[in-house]
């Protein structure tokens, strides 16, 4: 097993990466939560299914309940489900939450962690590349409104996150492409020069190197007030994507991308906009293209999206500051970028093959 430390002083961390890891939960939850006396597990049918439940030892007495499926379980009528829930199982103030699953489940009981009695500890077993190379780490919680995808939620620190890649041995294969939009993205913010050869090591080294890279880029700037946005490489477009499918009744785009490939197309539109804004050349845009190809990733908008749309979307993105703001590969590496004219972000669209 693999430990990589997330360090923010009193609330410091460790990343367990590794074959097994799963099996470090009741030692885990000891140190994060010393004084409990019960788990709330919260998980998902396909985890359970799976069998990832059945030989998971907290350590304690649990309870577990089961949110649902995809981006529409992430809902404040979820949070209020599960804290009702933990309510009726008698769950207290010292004890502890348990998020077993992919990025929806780690984001739903960390932030129903962070709210109920005001905030109590949690520890995520992640069991999506996704989440072990992303959503789990760093403390964003969080849930979508119809308006747009994250836009309520809270920064609470995990206690610990377990990464059993064992676990990855039942994940359905576009949820590897998943897990490998955010892996790109890491290709671009890392210490090494962008490129594919990480997909070369053992999976819990690829893991691991992810995971490095998200905890330096969190423990210095652990609420976003600058350096963390870098995180949000190739996702302005990627939210605003989501977020048109998510859309209400008669707005609703017709596409169904997953979080990572939405990403995919949000990295090649970032260097596209990058290099219309003269930030980068034609051959780093080319390998934007190859590593998001490299990673097995869509590299072209969906048919039918249409960019007005898309643009009032990226407008409501958080890291706007009622302007244009994107995260652009730049001289000075990968930076924020704010007041971006609305016609370059058109232009660039157009040059993706959006409508006209
Ligand atoms: N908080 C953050 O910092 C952060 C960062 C990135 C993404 N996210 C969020 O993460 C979410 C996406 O997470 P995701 O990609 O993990 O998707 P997901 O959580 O929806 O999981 C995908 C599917 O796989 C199933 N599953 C999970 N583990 C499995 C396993 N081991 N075997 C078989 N099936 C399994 C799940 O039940 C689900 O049906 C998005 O909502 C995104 O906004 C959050």
């Amino acid at each position: 097993v693999i430990r990589v430390p997330v360090e923010l002083g009193s609330r410091r961390y460790d990343v367990l990466v590794g074959e097994g890891a799963r099996h470090e939960l009741a030692s885990v939850v000891r140190r994060a939560a010393p004084g409990a006396a019960r788990a709330a597990l919260v998980s998902q049918p396909a985890v359970a299914a799976a069998g990832w439940l059945d030989d998971l030892d907290p350590g304690l007495a649990f309870d577990v309940s089961l949110v649902g499926d995809g981006e529409t379980a992430k809902r404040l009528s979820t949070i209020e489900e599960l804290c009702r829930g933990f309510s009726r199982c008698g769950l207290a103030r010292g004890d502890v939450v348990v998020a077993v699953g992919g990025g929806v489940v780690t984001d739903v009981a960390g932030f129903a962690a962070a709210t109920y009695h005001r905030g109590i500890a949690y520890v995520n077993v992640a069991t999506t590349l996704l989440a072990q190379v992303d959503a789990a780490v760093g403390g964003k919680t969080g849930v979508n409104l119809p308006e747009g995808k994250n836009l309520v939620g809270a920064f609470w620190q995990p206690g610990a996150v377990l990464c059993d890649t064992a676990t990855l041995a039942t994940l359905p294969p576009r949820e590897w492409a998943c897990g490998r939009g955010e892996m790109a993205k890491y290709a671009f913010l890392g210490p090494e020069a962008p490129g594919t050869s990480m997909l070369e090591l053992p999976v819990d080294e690829q893991v691991a190197r992810c995971v490095g890279v998200k905890a330096a880029v969190v423990s210095a700037d652990e609420r976003e007030g600058g350096a963390r946005m870098v995180l949000n490489y190739g996702h302005t477009l990627a939210h605003a994507l989501e977020a048109a499918s998510l859309g209400g009744p008669g707005e609703r785009a017709g596409w169904d991308l997953r979080h990572g490939e939405a990403v995919g197309i949000g990295l090649v539109f970032a260097a596209l906009l990058a290099r219309r804004l003269g930030r980068i050349d034609d051959a780093r845009v080319e390998l934007h293209r190859q590593v998001v190809a490299g990673f097995g990733l869509p590299v072209c908008l969906p048919a039918g999206a249409e960019p007005r749309a898309l643009i009032a979307l990226m407008g409501r993105d958080k890291k706007a500051r009622h302007d244009l703001t994107f995260v652009l590969d730049g001289p000075a590496g990968v930076e924020v970028v704010r007041g971006v004219d609305e016609r370059d972000v058109l232009a660039t669209l157009w040059e993706m093959g959006a409508s006209r």
